[in-house]
């Protein structure tokens, strides 16, 4: 193949002249010196006898000005978008007038004496700075999309927690070790990824989902305290908040408890806030799961505003309302909040809320709006009296001007649809305090719940995580009917609305692990199986131990004020769980699927014809 000009360049720049100093961090200082500066033509101004190009590299962008008709600069002719320039000039101080108080560097702009066009480019397929380029186009660009002064920062950003979290754990004594990403399942209830081993056909490694045996393994073989920034992997269903592979920032201590691990952490964050934000976090409040639930229908909730869920159990005793009298009968609550200007709701606005509440798995809402003058109406005016209806409004915490939300149902679901209103409403009414983050520990978890899908009881956390002491021989007489009241030695730390971080003390005793893999309804051969090493390691000296393993793009992504994950992941994946940049997952070849042993079903055949067919 034929070499073009482009190849056999010479390249005096980069090779002979080297880069003096970065674009953005050009300044007075440096009036009347001569700079190299290399980066991206940003913007291009010809003004006919001289061009003016804003020149842009990581740290910013300055202002150059060439000469074309000077053979060093002639090269400014020709320059377009996005094409790589390397530029040796004299710093100038721009007169009064000139000045450009929009960039850092506006104060000055650059003489250039020569130049040289390093690499030309195309016309990018969107502008970097068109605010309303589709998403996908620019994930299928996502270097381009790259260059932009927001992913820089928050990219950079992100660059900046890990160098805090690493300096402050390493200086905290804790030894940083890189675990296997082909490893065994294990268990943070989701899928595995799978990945099939060509010298062992017929086996699979799965990418863990978080590293948590290993690090367990690590407290074992007596490195006391250990960390890692950590590739976790789960295939789950994808939500703004999540990714299939992302980072932790996963730690282990031993010979601690609960109040350790919590001290040290609030101390990181403490340092994250002061140095990110300048922002001093104080201590962080405590809630038990239950608070959380009974307060704000979420073991996450965002305490930046209120909104409170209250109970009308008491309230609407024998109502006579066969939905609200059912519900209590069957063991389900009755709980409300009220809305702020809620007296003001169209119906349309409250079929939307009603909508809201049976997305989250609710049969329906009551609402009672406030009239005025003590009045009330309601779609359930009929069960009850105005009286009645003032009662419960004022249960619920209502004022002249509001309405009342009520939910009726099972627990968890009542919880979950109260939760989705509250939140839904606070983002539409504004209410939320957007300069501020709430911090909050979540701490008495139940340590198991049941799963109806599965009939049987699945751990919460994980099932490492240690029961409180006094439960303890709960599970290890298989109490069942106890198990449901069993509390956890976890907690969690949450900001915002956001479960930024997880974790627990752990099951430091074969037996207990052993009694709660049989809770876990597991037969002693899966058990083997599946956690077989493990169970023979807690026979040789386990340590007490526990840890914590924080969500580094959720905490950048509060840190950076965005509430897209993807935004803060040099190469996210969308919410199908693809990669629309290099086309991945994609077909391999079927040599390829016989050599590790594997053969397409014919549903994914059928699949694939189809895709084929699409595009
Ligand atoms: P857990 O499963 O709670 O605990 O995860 C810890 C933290 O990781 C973050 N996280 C995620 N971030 C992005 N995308 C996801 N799909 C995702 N899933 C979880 C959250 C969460 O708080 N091994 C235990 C920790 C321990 O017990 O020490 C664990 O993984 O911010
Ligand atoms: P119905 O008697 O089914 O017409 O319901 C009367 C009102 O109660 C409607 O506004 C329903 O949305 C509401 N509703 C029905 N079931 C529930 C429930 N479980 N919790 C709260 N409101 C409900």
């Amino acid at each position: 193949m034929a070499f073009t000009c482009q190849d056999i360049r010479p390249m005096k720049f980069v090779s002979e002249t080297k880069r003096t100093h970065y674009c953005g961090n050009i300044n007075k200082s440096l009036a009347g010196q001569k700079v190299v500066l290399m980066g991206w033509v940003n913007t291009r101004r010809d003004h006919g006898s001289l061009v003016f190009i804003d020149l842009r590299d990581r740290e910013g962008i300055i202002q150059v000005v060439l000469d074309p008709k000077n053979s060093e600069t002639a090269a400014a002719k020709d320059l377009r978008g996005e094409y790589v320039l390397a530029v040796e000039g004299i710093v100038k101080v721009r007169p009064d007038g000139m000045i450009n108080k929009k960039i850092k560097t506006g104060e000055v702009e650059i003489e250039a004496t020569s130049c040289e066009i390093l690499n030309e480019s195309q016309t990018l397929p969107f502008q970097l700075d068109d605010e309303n380029v589709q998403e996908s186009l620019r994930l299928k660009y996502r270097y381009l999309d790259l260059r932009s002064p927001r992913l820089q920062g928050q990219i950079r950003m992100r660059h900046k927690v890990l160098q805090l979290v690493r300096g402050f754990l390493a200086e905290s004594g804790f030894i940083e070790v890189e675990t296997p990403i082909l490893y065994k399942s294990t268990p943070e209830g989701a899928r595995d990824y799978l990945v099939p081993s060509r010298v062992n056909p017929g086996t699979f490694y799965a990418l863990p989902q978080s590293p948590q045996t290993l690090k367990q393994l690590l407290m074992i073989a007596g490195y006391d305290r250990y960390f890692q920034i950590a590739r976790c992997f789960r295939d789950e269903d994808l939500r703004a908040d999540r990714q299939p592979e992302f980072s932790q920032i996963d730690m282990e201590m031993s010979f601690i408890d609960k109040e350790d691990i919590i001290a040290l952490n609030e101390k990181l964050l403490r340092l994250i806030w002061k140095e990110v934000k300048g922002i001093d976090v104080g201590t962080v409040p405590r809630m038990t799961f239950q608070e959380a639930m009974d307060r704000y229908g979420s073991d996450k909730p965002d305490t930046r505003f209120g909104l409170e869920i209250q109970d009308l159990k008491t309230t609407i005793q024998n109502s006579g309302f066969k939905v609200f009298d059912d519900v209590v009968a069957r063991g389900g609550i009755v709980r409300g909040i009220s809305v702020p200007t809620g007296g003001s709701f169209s119906r349309g606005q409250f079929d939307k809320l009603t909508e809201i509440a049976k997305k989250a798995g609710a049969k329906g809402l009551v609402w009672i709006k406030s009239e005025g003058q003590g009045q009330f109406s309601s779609p359930v005016s009929k069960f009850f009296n105005n009286e009645k209806l003032s009662e419960i409004f004022a249960k619920c915490g209502g004022k002249e001007g509001e309405a009342a939300l009520i939910v009726a149902d099972d627990f968890d679901t009542a919880c979950a649809a109260l939760n989705a209103l509250r939140l839904n409403l606070g983002k539409e009414l504004k209410l939320i305090d957007t300069t501020k983050d709430k911090f909050l520990w979540v701490v008495d978890f139940p340590l198991l719940e049941y799963s109806p899908d599965e009939k049987r009881w699945v751990a919460r956390h994980h099932p490492f995580t240690s029961p409180v002491n006094e439960h303890a021989n709960i599970l290890l007489n298989n109490e069942e009917s106890k198990y449901g009241g069993l509390l956890a030695k976890a907690y969690d730390l949450v900001c915002n609305g956001y479960e930024i971080g997880g974790g627990s003390i752990r099951i430091h005793r074969n037996e207990v692990q052993q009694a709660m893999f049989k809770t876990l309804g597991m037969t002693p051969e899966e058990t083997k199986l599946k956690f077989g090493f493990f169970l023979e390691a807690l026979k040789y000296g386990t340590p007490p131990h526990g840890g914590i393993a924080w969500g580094v793009d959720r905490l950048v992504m509060i840190l950076c004020g965005t509430d897209a994950i993807r935004e803060v992941i040099a190469f996210p994946k969308t919410a199908k769980a693809t990669d629309l940049m290099a086309d991945a997952p994609s077909e391999v070849n079927r040599d390829q699927l016989a050599e590790v042993g594997l053969k397409l079903s014919p549903l994914a055949e059928k699949h694939l014809a189809e895709m084929k067919n699409k595009s």
